[in-house]
Parts: structure tokens; sequence; C-alpha cells
């Protein structure tokens, strides 16, 4: 068959691999090519075992794989053959040199954007869709202006994605907006008119929002750093309402009825995590700094200071609990993924409460509906640097949370898949060490009942501790 428009996807992940798999589904004409560097990733994809849980992905990329999209290693005849290249590869934040910590390395943007440099024999449209420091298109036009073809031109694009892992197909099917930054100038503006009729097959020209490139740029960082500061603000004021009796889900419904608040994001919980929420806002408060605003750095970075607290805090409140010790003691901990809906775990609240844990010399044994054992003991190891044998002695991880939580001292809940609301907490209780005791770190248990079973209850952000 051949395709009036070929896409070429660089960066096969937790977005570039749904965003390009909806526009397949939705843009029948185009043919969608989504290549990374990484073979296994892109085997499974090509697999029956895709590489990343999202509900209703797999569906989509079983009808459109072998049509019109199609995953490969091959990033050279994909850029050559297409006319617009989404740059989706990770921007991490800098481990090691200038900006450490805080920065985003962007040497997988600059490897990507180097390639398609050497390699494009014709006009390409280059987005991208990875989150950037504002002003990362300019950098990328000069690598390609200086490593191309004197006969080939590119317009660059910013087109950042606003994606939430666990909605991420109904996010792409039904967006609130799609942004599109463009240089001012009529090649520019014509590539986002290109861009925009590729969007605009399904979502409503209303919400196809175009702006200047540095606005769209900026536009990602201060939309999550935004939803980010929410949470953090009602997960402070969860710390005033453990102090006083009152109670935060309470405080937070009757906040959200004001229609200028809003009711989302304003869920208490153990702390955010998530590989962009952090992430993002250390480059926002980077950049500040290096605009010589140090009171912007500051303001931002608290957010990400009050979610260290919070995860601080409720890890604290555990050990406090259980009468100052938790040596030797067997821990559940009911969920390890970053939020329900998603097997990711990057940045999860889970990772630093277990650390914390086992640095109290506690036993844990870990139940996570979606993610395997591999993972976790890649998380707590290798980017954690827990010690491997401790890792071996005192970590379990079970198969169903029935095993997790069998004869345990305490119950900690950290993810709220919903399965953890309707487990049948009596069967749970009558094996576990008394006074028996459960933390709920999400708000979702059945507190009442679980009182009348027997249970010493912990919520976050509710007084009535006992
Ligand atoms: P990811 O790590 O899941 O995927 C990135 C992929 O890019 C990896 O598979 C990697 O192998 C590949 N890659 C790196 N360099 C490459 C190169 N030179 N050539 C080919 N492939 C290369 O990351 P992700 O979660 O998909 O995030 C990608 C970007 O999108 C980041 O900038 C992130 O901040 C942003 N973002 C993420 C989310 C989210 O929910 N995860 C949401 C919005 C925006
Ligand atoms: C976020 C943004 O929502 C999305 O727009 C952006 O594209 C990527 O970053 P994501 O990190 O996938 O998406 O999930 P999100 O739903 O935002 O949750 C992030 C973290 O905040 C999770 O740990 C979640 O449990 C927590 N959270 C969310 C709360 O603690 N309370 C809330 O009210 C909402």
């Amino acid at each position: 068959q051949s395709f009036k428009t070929k896409i070429c996807c660089i960066g096969a992940g937790y977005v570039g691999g749904p965003t390009c798999a909806v526009i397949a589904s939705k843009c029948a004409d185009i043919k969608v090519t989504i290549v990374d560097i990484n073979q296994a990733r892109i085997d499974a994809w090509n697999s029956q075992d895709i590489p990343i849980y999202e509900p209703g992905l797999e569906e989509i990329v079983f009808a459109q794989r072998g049509k019109n999209l199609f995953f490969s290693t091959d990033v050279d005849a994909a850029i050559l053959e297409a006319d617009l290249i989404f740059v989706s590869v990770n921007t991490p934040t800098k481990k090691t040199g200038m900006g450490a910590g805080f920065a985003a390395d962007l040497a997988y943007i600059e490897a990507a954007t180097r390639r398609i440099a050497l390699v494009a024999k014709s006009h390409k449209i280059v987005i991208e869709k990875s989150t950037v420091p504002c002003r990362t298109a300019e950098s990328m036009r000069k690598i390609l202006d200086a490593n191309s073809r004197s006969d080939v031109t590119f317009d660059i694009l910013s087109n950042p994605e606003f994606l939430a892992e666990g909605t991420a197909i109904k996010d792409l099917q039904n967006p609130d907006r799609v942004l599109i930054g463009s240089m001012q100038t009529p090649a520019g503006l014509k590539a986002q008119k290109a861009l925009a009729s590729v969007y605009a097959r399904w979502v409503p020209q209303n919400r196809i929002v175009t702006t200047r490139l540095w606005s769209s740029e900026l536009t990602k960082l201060a939309s999550n750093a935004l939803l980010a500061q929410r949470i953090s603000s009602i997960n402070a004021l969860s710390a005033i309402c453990e102090a006083t009796g009152a109670d935060v889900d309470e405080v937070s419904y009757a906040c959200g009825l004001d229609s200028r608040i809003g009711p989302k994001f304003l869920k208490a919980s153990v702390g955010f995590g998530g590989s962009c929420f952090q992430k993002d806002i250390l480059n926002l408060v980077y950049l500040s700094q290096s605009l010589h605003l140090p009171e912007v750095a500051d303001y931002w970075n608290q957010v990400v200071l009050m979610n260290e607290y919070q995860k601080r805090r409720f890890a604290e409140s555990v050990v406090k609990t259980l009468f100052n010790t938790i040596t030797n003691k067997n821990i559940c901990i009911l969920g390890f993924a970053f939020k329900k809906d998603t097997g990711d775990t990057r940045e999860s609240a889970a990772i630093a409460m277990v650390k914390y844990f086992l640095k109290e010399n506690a036993n844990i044994r870990i139940y996570d509906p979606k993610v395997p054992e591999s993972q976790m003991r890649y998380d707590l190891t290798v980017e954690d640097n827990v010690d491997v044998d401790i890792y071996n002695k005192r970590v379990k991880v079970c198969d169903t949370a029935y095993s997790a939580a069998d004869g345990v001292d305490a119950i900690v809940v950290l993810t709220e898949w919903d399965e953890f609301k309707t487990l049948d907490y009596k069967r749970i209780y009558e094996k576990m060490t008394k006074p028996a005791f459960i933390f709920d770190g999400r708000l979702i248990l059945p507190t009442a009942e679980l009182k009348k079973i027997g249970y010493q209850t912990i919520t976050i952000g509710k007084g009535d501790v006992e």
C-alpha cells in the first residue's frame, strides 16, 4: 500500500508508543513507524506481550500493527522516508556535571537530532514530543543546520504530550488540548498547519492550540508544575489535618466545590511519583536559576521538598505507630507502581518507603498486580543502591495480596489499585500479629469496616489515629 504521509517516531517508550499507536488508529492513510535503539523494546512491541501496560493500548497495537503501524530498530530508514518526525526520547534529570540533579539531560535529544541531520535527504518537519527546557528547539535547529546536506530544509515544531499514564489512550483519543508551537514565519506556520491537520482527524479544532515555540515548550513544564503544586498543597494540608483532627478528604471536597479551585488533583497521598513531575519541576527550578530568578526557583523547588517531606512523614508514622521499632517485623506493601493502572515504577513513593523500612531492618512483603519482581529488584538495588544481600534476605515479592499480607505486623497501602478496596480484610486480619495495623497512604480503604474487624487504621490526612 502506498501512503500519502509518513510519520517516524524516534523513541518507543511510554509516550512514543501510545501516542503514535493512536495516530495510526485514527489515520489509516498515514504510515507510522516507531523506531528505537533498544532492540529488546522493539522486539517486545512486535510480540504478543507489548512492553507497556496501559488500558486499551494492546487492542490498538494489535489492530494496526503491520497495517499502518510498524516498530523497528532501523532508525535511518524511517527517517529517510518520513515527512514528519516525532522526537520522543527520554530526557532524564542530569546525574553529573553542570546542573546535576536539576537540569534535563539532553544527550538523547541531541543524538536523535544529529541522526536526523545526517540521514535526511528531503524536507522534514521535526517535532519535539519529549519534554524539554525552553529554547531546546533552537539547539536542535543549530545541530540540524550544521550537519545536514545543503539542499535539505527543516521545520521544528514543539508538540508536548499531556497524557497521563494509566489513562494514556483515553487522554490521547480525547485530549483537553493539543498544543503546537512553531516559529511565526511562513514556513513555520505551514509546518504547524501540517501537524494540526493530522490531529484534526479526531480532535475538535478549538482544542488544537497554536502558539510560539518557546511558549509551547514552557507550557509543558508549567502544566506539570501547576499540577504537582496542587498535590503538594493538599499534602501540606494533610499534615495539618492529622495534627488537628480534621479530615483531608472533607477539606479537599469542600474546597474543590469552588469552581475557581475545582476538584481534580486534590487527592492527598503518600507523595506524587512518576517520571515527569519531579523531573520537570527541577528543570523549571534550574531554568529559573539560570535566568537569575532565585525567588522563582525557590518557590517551585518547595513543591518537590514538600513531596519529599510527605514521603518521609508517612514512613516515620509507620515506625512510630509500631512502637518505634520495626526491626525484624513483617511489613506488607500493597502497590509498587507510582499510580494505579500502570506497571511504571519511576519515582514511585513505594521505592522510598521500602528503602526506609529496610534501613529500619524490617522484612518486606510486596504485592503489585502489574510490577514484576525483576523491576522491583532493579529499582531498589540498581537505581537506589539497596545492598543486594539485604534485598535477598529481607524482601519477598508475592503473587497475591493475600500471600503478601499473610501473618504480617502491618499492611501499608501505597498504590490506589481498585482491588485493594475490596480484599477480604477479615481473612487477612485473622492471621496478622495483633494489634493489626493498616496504613492507608491513598485514602481508598473502607476504614469504618476495617475498624469493626479490629484493625488499627492510620490514614494519611485523617486525624482520628487510634
Ligand atoms: P522512555 O524512557 O519510556 O522512552 C524513551 C525511548 O527513547 C527509550 O526506549 C530509548 O531507548 C529511546 N531512545 C533514546 N535515545 C534514542 C535515540 N537516539 N534513537 C532512538 N531511540 C532512542 O520515556 P517516556 O516516558 O516515553 O518519555 C519520553 C519523553 O516524553 C520525556 O521527555 C518525558 O519527559 C516526556 N513525557 C513523558 C510522559 C509520561 O507519562 N511518561 C508524559 C508526557 C511527556
Ligand atoms: C503527569 C501529568 O498528569 C501528565 O499531564 C503529564 O503528561 C505527565 O505527568 P503521570 O505522571 O502519568 O502524568 O500521572 P498523574 O496522574 O499526573 O499522577 C502523578 C502522581 O501524582 C502519581 O503518583 C499520583 O498518584 C499522584 N497524584 C495525582 C496524587 O497524589 N494526588 C492527586 O490528586 C493526583
